[in-house]
């Protein structure tokens, strides 16, 4: 069984293996990740080969400081502020390539820009260190499905694909990083995520636009068939009707559904938010014609709630 409990031996197992060109699933703050070794083409091409990802579709580059990113980035001012502010952390950088890195092509797309993300979890950070590469890792699911949360997400859509599934329990976020572009000119917002907008907009002094979802763009990943469940969606639902299952929001949720789990009955959106990717899988599963979704705050993390939630409506 690829599952194993991240203890020190697990990842050091899981470290020669990203050595030698295998995939190694591995537990961030936000969701799992599918890991290679980012200098390896071969491992790179792997990992969209066991995602069936569009190979256009470039990766984000986790390393362990800001110091191991400078190797592949280059940072401007704003780069180095929003660096300083949310490292380790959610938030990934979109910076120009640093020219002959060594970074496989197919991980950047040959965009010229990359990546970069500095994650905050005890797991990927002694993954890092023990592997002393720039890991390449997509969330851990086959392309165009709801990121994984838990190694068992993992294991029921890569099954035996990666040579190790590190298991370090739920992620504490449960949504994907924020992508911000900081490649010249004003930064721009290319996916709503952990870090929430007005956090970023605090620290640049100034509000930060948005990737138009249409522009043939900096941001592949955008125009991606995303989070989808096989069960249709409802949203905005304040009510149930027959057939539906119930993805609850707050304290006024309809009762009476056949499956039903609120994300936070207090209205919290961080709890929300680390509930939604296993909530969506469950409910997927629950054989309902439907899932009716209650209105959520657009506000804060809710922003990238409504965005995943849309993107998962629009899929079927
Ligand atoms: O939370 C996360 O970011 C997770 C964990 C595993 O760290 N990773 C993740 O990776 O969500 P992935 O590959 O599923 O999403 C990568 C996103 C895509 O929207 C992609 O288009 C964008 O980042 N991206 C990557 N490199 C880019 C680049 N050079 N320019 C613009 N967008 C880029
Ligand atoms: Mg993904």
């Amino acid at each position: 069984m690829p599952v194993r409990p991240a203890t020190e031996e697990a990842i050091a197992a899981a470290a020669q293996a990203l050595a030698k060109g295998d995939l190694v699933a591995f537990p961030t703050e936000t969701v799992y990740g599918l890991g290679a070794n980012a200098l390896d083409a071969h491992a790179v091409a792997r990992v969209f080969a066991a995602k069936e990802r569009p190979r256009f579709n470039p990766l984000i580059v986790h390393v362990a400081n800001l110091e191991a990113a400078e190797t592949y980035g280059v940072f401007d001012a704003t780069a180095h502020k929003l660096a300083e502010a949310f490292w380790p952390g959610p938030l990934s950088l979109v910076l120009p390539l640093r020219p002959g890195c060594g970074i496989a092509d197919l991980v950047t797309a040959g965009l010229g820009t990359i990546a970069l993300r500095v994650p905050n979890h005890t797991v990927a950070q002694a993954l890092l260190a023990d592997a002393k590469l720039p890991l390449a890792a997509p969330s851990a699911n086959r392309s165009g499905r709801i990121s994984p949360t838990s190694a068992s997400h993992v294991e029921a859509e890569l099954g035996g694909m990666p040579a190790m599934i590190l298991d370090g329990g739920p992620c504490k976020h449960g949504l994907e990083s924020t992508v911000a572009g900081v490649a010249g000119g004003e930064p721009i917002l290319l996916r709503l995520g952990s870090v929430p907008r007005e956090a970023i907009e605090a620290v640049l002094g100034h509000a930060i636009a948005s990737a138009e979802e249409d522009a043939a763009i900096s941001s592949p990943g955008q125009l991606e068939r995303h989070y989808a469940p096989e069960t249709p969606l409802r949203l905005g639902a304040t009510d149930l009707r027959p057939g539906e299952a119930l993805l609850a929001f707050g304290p006024n949720a309809p009762q009476g559904a056949s499956a039903s789990i609120n994300l936070s009955p207090a209205g919290n959106l961080e709890e929300a938010a680390a509930q939604l990717f296993a909530a969506l899988r469950e409910l997927d599963a629950a054989g309902a014609s439907r899932i009716a979704v209650m209105p959520i705050p657009a506000h804060e993390l809710g922003e990238a709630i409504n965005d995943r939630l849309q993107r998962a409506a629009k899929a079927r």
